[in-house]
């Protein structure tokens, strides 16, 4: 299949909305990065998980965004800031990339979506690796961490799953 035939094939599974600066902080601080790790932002917009995870916490960033718009402009972003070494962008499917190397997951899609994406996760990820979730819980999974954040005037949520431990159903 051609690269265009995957974009028309792939499904959009959020709409664009950044997750405030607090909060995406306090993400990859629950995500307890250690060094030569590697995250991944699955429909990573405008790349901010990637630019903290990267100049922050100094690890490799990967980001996985749909829109070409979106995934241009993050580009240029990295580039701009000097990040290119650690951080890029995957214009594409999330649920087409290849998490294999993976150590750290972050979603900030919709609650089915994660219902959809949750078979790879468990498929793909290495025992010890976390997803970081912001508003949305990945059903069926228990919580190692959830936690309350005050940003932009409302309650966010940030839900913390580490593989295999949370994989025991609810
Ligand atoms: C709610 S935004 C989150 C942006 C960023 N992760 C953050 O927390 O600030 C969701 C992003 O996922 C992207 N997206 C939706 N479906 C996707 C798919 N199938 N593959 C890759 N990206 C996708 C959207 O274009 C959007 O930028």
């Amino acid at each position: 299949m051609c690269a265009q035939e995957a974009q028309v094939k792939a499904q959009s599974l959020a709409p664009y909305v950044g997750s405030p600066v607090p909060v995406v902080e306090r993400m990859l601080e629950l995500a307890n990065l250690r060094p030569g790790e590697t995250v991944y932002d699955l429909g990573c917009g405008d790349g901010r998980i990637l630019i903290v995870a990267a100049q922050k916490h100094r690890v490799k960033a990967v980001g996985v965004e749909l829109s070409e718009r979106l995934a241009k402009s993050t580009s240029e972003s990295l580039k701009k800031l000097g990040l290119s070494d650690l951080a890029s962008v995957i214009h594409g499917d999330l649920m087409e990339v290849n998490l294999a190397d993976a150590d750290v997951v972050t979603l900030y899609l919709l609650r089915d979506s994660n219902d959809l994406l949750r078979p790879k996760l468990e498929k793909s990820l290495h025992p010890g690796a976390r997803i970081i979730s912001h508003d949305y819980e990945i059903r069926g999974w228990r919580p190692t961490a959830v936690e309350h954040l005050e940003a932009s005037k409302r309650d966010h949520k940030i839900y913390v799953y580490t593989v295999p431990m949370s994989f025991a159903k609810k």
